[in-house]
């Protein structure tokens, strides 16, 4: 198959075209670099700067490129950020989506697997279904349950193919270390922890320890970032198999408390770290339930909670090392 990855030159996005590339499948990348980095970008896709919100860039990708199905990773990210640029976010992310679903109609492109977030759950504690209540408490998240919202319409009045993931914890990197999290400003617990071992922070803030949890802190569901891309191939190839379109959690079942990863790094390499105040609307608890995705992709992650750190890790020590 030939997928076009929107926000390929990103985090995920780039990881998902390792994976379609590893798997015997054509990428095609548009991204408009503005959290992206042409490094990420695999070597054997086809690369187009340009921006999802502009008709025009979409019109030269379709036009040039033979385009299966379509994933969609283009999303400004970042909760506080989004708090206080609602509008930028609105902007980039559902007006992006819309111009995006407009072209796909236009050029008679059918299937899209689309990134959303467990944020649209909102304050949900526990242990979360796909159909949970929806209730976003920033921004950004409404932004995604908006597009969500946007696909589903659009799949019943114009007969797209969807699949929506639902991502929890991803961190980690490709096994290659060619490609990984490149951002300085990480506010994930896995990423800064082990900037915290590599000497970038000085210690790591654990928030809170008076939760109702078995050690007190709060418990998250981690999923590696291979892992997370590899299901949307099987997304992909989902939909072009004739799969009805679904909204699916992608995380592993299994929660781990913020206390069990610093231990599990601590194990790894010596992490100094210290217990704060909470944090204002963290759940106790958050776990995807992936049932969803094992059933309908015979989807099942691979990687421990060991792999995910060690392979951050490595990538960390390795962007250390570039001059
Ligand atoms: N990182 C996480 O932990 C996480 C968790 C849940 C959901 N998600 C979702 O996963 C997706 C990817 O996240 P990420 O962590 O890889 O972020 P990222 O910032 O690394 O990647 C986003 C990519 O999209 C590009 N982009 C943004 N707006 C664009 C636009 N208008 N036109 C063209 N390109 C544009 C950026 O340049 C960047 O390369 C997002 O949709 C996000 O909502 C991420």
């Amino acid at each position: 198959m030939r997928v076009l990855v929107v926000g390929g030159a990103g985090y995920i996005g780039s990881h998902a075209v390792y994976e379609l590339i590893r798997d015997g499948h054509e990428a095609v990348v548009l991204d408009n670099l503005s959290s992206g980095y042409m490094d990420l970008v695999h070597p054997q896709a086809v690369f187009y700067k340009g921006d999802t919100r502009h008709a025009k860039d979409l019109d030269l990708v379709f036009d040039n490129e033979p385009i299966d199905v379509v994933m969609h990773f283009a999303a400004k990210i970042v909760v506080p950020e989004s708090m206080k640029e609602p509008l930028e976010y609105y902007h980039n992310n559902v007006e992006g989506v819309r111009v995006l679903l407009a072209a796909m109609k236009k050029h008679r492109v059918k299937n899209i697997v689309f990134s959303s977030t467990a944020a649209v759950y909102g304050e949900a504690t526990g242990i979360c279904q796909e159909e949970d209540e929806t209730k976003p408490i920033n921004p950004y998240g409404e932004t995604k349950l908006a597009c969500e919202k946007m696909i589903e319409w659009a799949s019943l009045a114009h007969g797209f193919n969807h699949v929506i993931f639902r991502y929890f914890n991803v961190a980690g990197a490709d096994a290659s270390l060619e490609i990984g999290l490149m951002k300085d400003q990480l506010t994930h617990l896995i990423p800064v922890a082990i900037q915290t071992v590599l000497g970038i922070r000085e210690k790591l803030t654990i928030y809170g320890d008076d939760y109702p949890t078995k050690d007190g802190t709060c418990i998250r569901d981690y999923i590696h970032v291979s892992d997370l891309a590899y299901a949307h191939v099987l997304g992909a190839r989902y939909l072009l198999e004739g799969g009805k379109s679904q909204t699916m959690n992608l995380g592993s079942n299994q929660g781990y408390s913020v206390l069990e990863v610093a231990q599990t790094v601590h194990q790894i390499a010596p992490l100094k770290y210290d217990i704060g105040p909470r944090r204002e609307g963290d759940p106790a608890t958050l776990i995807a339930s992936n049932d969803r995705a094992r059933q309908h992709l015979k989807w099942v992650p691979e990687h421990t909670l060991e792999d995910i750190i060690k392979s951050d890790m490595a990538f960390r020590e390795k962007l250390n090392r570039k001059p």
